[in-house]
């Protein structure tokens, strides 16, 4: 599995299995079992996918060493004061039924970030967390908040694809030694990206899918991919992009599909808001 180094020198997997949406009714459990049965070695998880529980359970059965996984969770909104993020790393611990968490993520960053990430750092400080990192920070944001950071974030989990390529974001965490981890890096399968006829010609010249270019491009510009799926066939496919690579011009013709444009800009007025009024990561306390 080829891995990166992140700024505190510890090693990330280049890609992850990605967990958002899918239910604790078992699918998770099943589906991560799977991604590590397949090969998968690091697993993307958050308190606010309410699937924590069945991601450790899954680890836990998988066979494989604690120590060739890595799992990354991600602190909820609700939970910012420092006093509530300290519980609240505690929780994803005891969901997780892990010792440590190989990184944790500001989720979404409004609010008490500066307390958060002091709750995160303190944790790292004792071992129960290894890396500490951010999610959702654009320019205009990291800004805002970049005098809070006692450690530099490892990485700054955002949305990542052909469409949106963050050329400016990129630029501003390759100076801070951050990497960039991709979520919807296959713009959550669109066919605007996955029938796009550049994607398509690769596809046909290497003998392999859509979704293993898009992926295949994401890893070769250095950053950590995160698909998700619930089909074997799918998530075996995602996994296949270590075997070929793209040449300079084909890269150049994707990085020509960038339009910046997404599916969630977080400098939107109001995001913070309407996120917490629509997970509530304490329902289950009530
Ligand atoms: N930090 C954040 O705020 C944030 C936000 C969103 C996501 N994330 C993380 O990033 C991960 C990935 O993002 P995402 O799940 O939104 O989107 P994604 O991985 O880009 O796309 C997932 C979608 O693509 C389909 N798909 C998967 N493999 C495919 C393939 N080879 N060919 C065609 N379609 C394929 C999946 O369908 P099937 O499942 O039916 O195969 C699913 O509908 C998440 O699971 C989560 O861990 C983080």
């Amino acid at each position: 599995m080829q891995t990166f180094t992140l700024n505190d020198k510890n090693r990330i997997p280049a890609i992850g299995f990605g967990t958002y949406q899918i239910p604790a009714d078992g699918s998770t459990y099943k589906a991560v079992k799977e991604a590590l049965q397949i090969g998968y070695r690091h697993i993307d998880t958050a308190a606010a996918y309410f699937n924590e529980q069945e991601v450790g359970k899954a680890v836990k059965d998988s066979g494989v060493n604690r120590d060739e996984i890595f799992v990354t969770s991600k602190l909820w909104l609700q939970d910012y004061a420092y006093a509530d993020a300290v519980k609240a790393i505690d929780k994803s611990l005891q969901k997780l039924n892990l010792d440590y968490i190989d990184l944790y993520l500001i989720h979404q960053p409004y609010g008490r970030v500066d307390e958060a990430f002091r709750a995160m750092e303190d944790a790292q400080r004792v071992g129960k967390i290894k890396s500490v990192g951010v999610s959702n920070m654009t320019v205009k944001i990291w800004n805002r908040f970049k005098d809070c950071f006692g450690v530099m974030p490892a990485v700054n989990q955002v949305e990542y694809h052909p469409m949106m390529q963050q050329r400016e974001l990129c630029a501003l965490m390759a100076k801070n030694k951050v990497l960039l981890e991709a979520w919807a890096p296959l713009y959550q399968g669109n066919s605007l990206l996955l029938d796009n006829p550049v994607i398509r010609e690769l596809a046909a010249k290497y003998h392999r899918t859509a979704a293993q270019i898009v992926l295949r491009f994401e890893n070769q510009m250095g950053v950590i991919v995160l698909p998700k799926s619930t089909h074997t066939r799918r998530m075996k496919e995602n996994l296949e992009i270590f075997d070929f690579s793209l040449a300079d011009e084909e890269m150049k013709a994707i990085q020509n599909l960038n339009q910046e444009k997404g599916i969630h800009n977080p400098d939107n007025p109001g995001v913070g808001e309407w996120l917490l009024a629509n997970f509530d990561v304490h329902k289950d306390e009530k």
